[in-house]
């Protein structure tokens, strides 16, 4: 079982450039079952959940080449040879369920292990199953499965609102619409970047689409979508989390291949805690202080603080001068790096969705678990700038998310080694 050691204290400096996201990346090689022909994605991230999606698509009869120096992958789904997508591959990588959309869209027939609930919440499928519903899918939900399938192979559109602006749900119905009969309008849609990554892959391959990016998207039906050739946008959430990173530890940092825009919630909140955060057309300059002055943060969907840079902020303010307040309104059960942290001494109290931090001059290093990607994100951070030495172990998790962290990081000037 691989683990990072980390030797705290270390100001991080230096410059690095961020990957490509994993959020926006997953449901474009998912859309790429929409055509029959050659999808070039390039600059992908080296990531287990990238695998994981590469291996469900051609599991579905996508030829799928993957070039690791190049960093680039090319999926042409000439001729789909199944429509399901097994519970092994679904409880692993949970984005497997983006592929229902594509599936209805092309084949009009689907089959997808209802995927389980995962350490942060019990994640369900209800939006997405309703919108397909309302584009005329008749759903059965049986043995662990939900089998889809539409009359004369042929989605219609139709006005869909989402009780939540809910990503996933976005993303699979917006795949969907764009082979269907007419006008799909997705209102109180998710307006996250990785959605508007998306949407313009999709608007290449021919398909039309208004609106990606606002809280309404209009997707009116074609007939027939293209093979394309697309750059994925950077990851926003590595690039936040190694911004707090050189903030916690008091270095001094730029980051390129960053779109600013992207992270302003994170700049707001760095530079209320007193960091400098200095911001250019395609990289960000982070400069650390000794200490952070206290936050309240309060999760939200995008252009509010993402949840996904939760755990991250939950460490950082450890350090803070002050007491904190954390409430996370989007999974029910995003807190799993509290007690880890408290084993390095953090000050933490929990109350349904909202913790209370009282922050402390150091944590102290501990050997702790990472439960989750982001928690391990979150543990990696606290190591970095606790005393003494720190063991992240199940760092799996991490490597879902985060390529080759530790390269980053050490390049950084961070004393931290994967053992
Ligand atoms: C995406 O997950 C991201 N994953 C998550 O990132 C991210 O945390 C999340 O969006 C929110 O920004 C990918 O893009 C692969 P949601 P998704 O549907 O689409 C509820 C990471 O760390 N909901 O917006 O699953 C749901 O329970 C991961 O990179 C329903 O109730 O998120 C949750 O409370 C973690 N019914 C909320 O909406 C539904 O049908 C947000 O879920 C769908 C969702």
């Amino acid at each position: 079982m691989e683990a990072f050691v980390i030797n705290g204290g270390k100001p991080l400096h230096g410059s690095a450039a961020v990957s490509s996201s994993k959020n926006a990346i997953l449901p474009i090689i998912s859309a790429c079952l929409l055509t029959t022909e050659e999808c070039l994605i390039k600059q992908i991230p080296g990531l287990d959940d990238v695998t994981g999606m590469c291996e469900l698509v051609s599991n579905l009869g996508a030829e799928v080449k993957v070039n690791g120096r190049s960093r680039r992958i090319k999926v042409c789904a000439r001729s789909l040879t199944g429509h399901t997508a097994d519970y092994e591959l679904v409880s692993k990588l949970r984005a497997s369920f983006l592929v229902m959309g594509p599936l209805l869209a092309r084949a009009g027939i689907a089959k997808v292990a209802l995927p389980g609930g995962c350490p942060i919440g019990s994640r369900p499928v209800d939006l997405h199953l309703k919108g397909f519903e309302a584009m005329g899918a008749e759903i059965e939900n049986g043995h662990g499965f939900i089998f889809a399938r539409c009359p004369n192979k042929k989605l219609k559109g139709a006005t869909i609102y989402l009780d939540f602006p809910s990503v996933g749900a976005t993303e699979n119905l917006m795949t969907a619409a764009v082979l269907a009969e007419g006008r799909t309008v997705i209102e109180n849609a998710a307006s996250e970047p990785e959605i508007v990554d998306l949407a313009s892959f999709l608007t290449k391959m021919g398909a039309k689409i208004t609106g990606a990016g606002t809280d309404t998207i209009a997707i009116d039906g074609v007939d027939k979508v293209y093979g394309v050739e697309h750059a994925i946008m950077p990851d926003r959430i590595e690039a936040g989390t190694l911004m707090t990173a050189a903030a916690l530890t008091g270095g001094d940092i730029t980051l390129t291949n960053v779109v600013p825009d992207h992270l302003k919630p994170v700049t707001a909140k760095l530079r209320e805690s007193g960091i400098e955060v200095i911001e250019n057309k395609n990289s960000i300059r982070v400069k650390g202080i000794a200490r952070p002055s206290a936050l309240d943060i309060k999760t939200h969907p995008f252009p509010g603080f993402p949840t996904d840079m939760q755990a991250q902020f939950s460490a950082y303010v450890c350090f803070a001068e002050g007491t904190s307040m954390i409430v996370e309104t989007i999974f029910e059960n995003r807190f799993m790096h509290v007690n880890e942290l408290r084993r390095m001494g953090a000050q933490i109290r929990v109350d349904g969705r909202t913790a209370i931090i009282e922050g402390i001059e150091a944590l102290q290093g501990a050997q702790v678990r990472a439960t989750d990607l982001r928690a391990g994100a979150a543990l990696v951070i606290a190591g970095l700038a606790a005393k003494g030495t720190t063991e992240v172990i199940d760092i799996h998790h991490i490597d879902r998310g985060y390529e080759f962290i530790e390269n980053k990081l050490q390049r950084l000037g961070a004393d931290i080694k994967r053992v």
